[in-house]
């Protein structure tokens, strides 16, 4: 009897890589993001699973940096795109978001629940212009302000040099981490002109040269290769179409050019992510735009970007579907 061809496409799919990665994260327990599995072929570990993690984060007193996923954050415990700045006591320090006050925790992720499937949407029934006028800049400016939020800033911000572009820049909360000794220009482009608002005035408290352009990452009216650093931070979840900005983004990097990436996405969780995916159909209206569930890693490298660092972690105190962060540098 003979065997069915597979077709053309099933064929391709099993030769990608993507499948070698999908198949070893599998069977190894998600150990982290394809950049890393692809370089580090011989260290890959298994990584515990959540729960593990918390109980060693209690039993500790403290919150820790995450589990070791690169072969440097294994020897040094700190998770970083090649930023040695921070040492693991300063990262305990700054980061100790309360888990000696387990309750402080469980109450915020009580109200955010609570804000998310009750109080958000009963605002949305005043209208969605009312909603995205009023409620979205606040609600962007509240969860993007957090704590735990401000520290991944600080682990990729700082990094960027030269003619930067930042993609949403949103209310312009990156803007305090830039090292304006390192930083020529900082273009910002984002299509929200309340969040605009926003952004110039801190621009105004801090020593760079910025410019605003109110438009979408989508449609980048930049040269090609005119960018020495791209930054995006908690962005392409709210980018309608990911895909479009990040071969922008590609287009406008100078050969040699870094893409600087902290978002949140995706989790390897199978709860987790099942939740993510069923607010998926309901989320983005509440939330200016942002989906909970976009495979970050997988957007970047299918725009041709390569990625050269990256680490993940659920960030501490977070709600668990919006909380799994992906951060790194990424290379044209
Ligand atoms: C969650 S906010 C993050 C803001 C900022 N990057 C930060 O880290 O605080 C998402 C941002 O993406 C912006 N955004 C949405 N669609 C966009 C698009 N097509 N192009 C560029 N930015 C976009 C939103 O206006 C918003 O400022």
């Amino acid at each position: 009897m003979a065997i069915p061809a597979l077709s053309t496409r099933r064929r391709s799919f099993i030769r990608t890589p993507l499948f070698t990665r999908v198949a070893v994260r599998r069977a190894w327990g998600y150990p982290n993001l394809p950049g890393f599995r692809l370089r580090n072929k011989g260290s890959i570990v298994r990584r515990p699973s959540h729960r593990l993690r918390t109980q060693a984060s209690l039993a500790s007193g403290s919150w820790s940096p995450p589990i070791a996923v690169t072969s440097r954050e294994r020897l040094t415990g700190i998770a970083s795109v090649g930023i040695p700045s921070a040492s693991h006591e300063s990262i305990k320090n700054e980061e100790n978001v309360g888990n000696n006050d387990e309750m402080k925790r469980s109450a915020f992720k009580f109200m955010t629940y609570m804000g998310i499937f009750v109080i958000l949407p009963i605002l949305r029934l005043f209208g969605s212009r009312f909603y995205e006028k009023n409620v979205v800049p606040k609600l962007i400016g509240f969860l993007c302000g957090t704590k735990p939020i401000q520290y991944q800033r600080k682990k990729v911000v700082p990094f960027a040099t030269g003619d930067v572009v930042e993609i949403g820049i949103g209310p312009g909360s990156n803007l305090q981490y830039y090292d304006a000794d390192k930083v020529h220009k900082v273009i910002g482009i984002d299509p929200s002109h309340e969040l605009n608002a926003i952004a110039q005035k801190r621009a105004d408290q801090v020593k760079l040269n910025i410019e605003f352009n109110v438009s979408s990452a989508e449609n980048i009216a930049l040269m090609d290769a005119s960018a020495d650093s791209v930054v995006c931070t908690f962005a392409l979840c709210s980018i309608p179409n990911p895909q479009l900005a990040l071969s922008e983004i590609y287009r406008i990097l100078r050969p040699g050019g870094k893409f600087y990436f902290c978002e949140h996405g995706l989790s390897p969780d199978f709860l987790t992510r099942t939740l993510q995916n069923l607010t998926s159909g309901f989320y983005p209206s509440l939330a200016g735009g942002c989906h909970a569930n976009r495979d970050v890693i997988h957007l970047i490298t299918s725009s041709g970007l390569v990625i050269e660092e990256s680490s993940t972690m659920y960030l501490p105190g977070s709600v668990k579907f919006l909380g799994y962060n992906y951060w790194g540098v990424a290379s044209r």
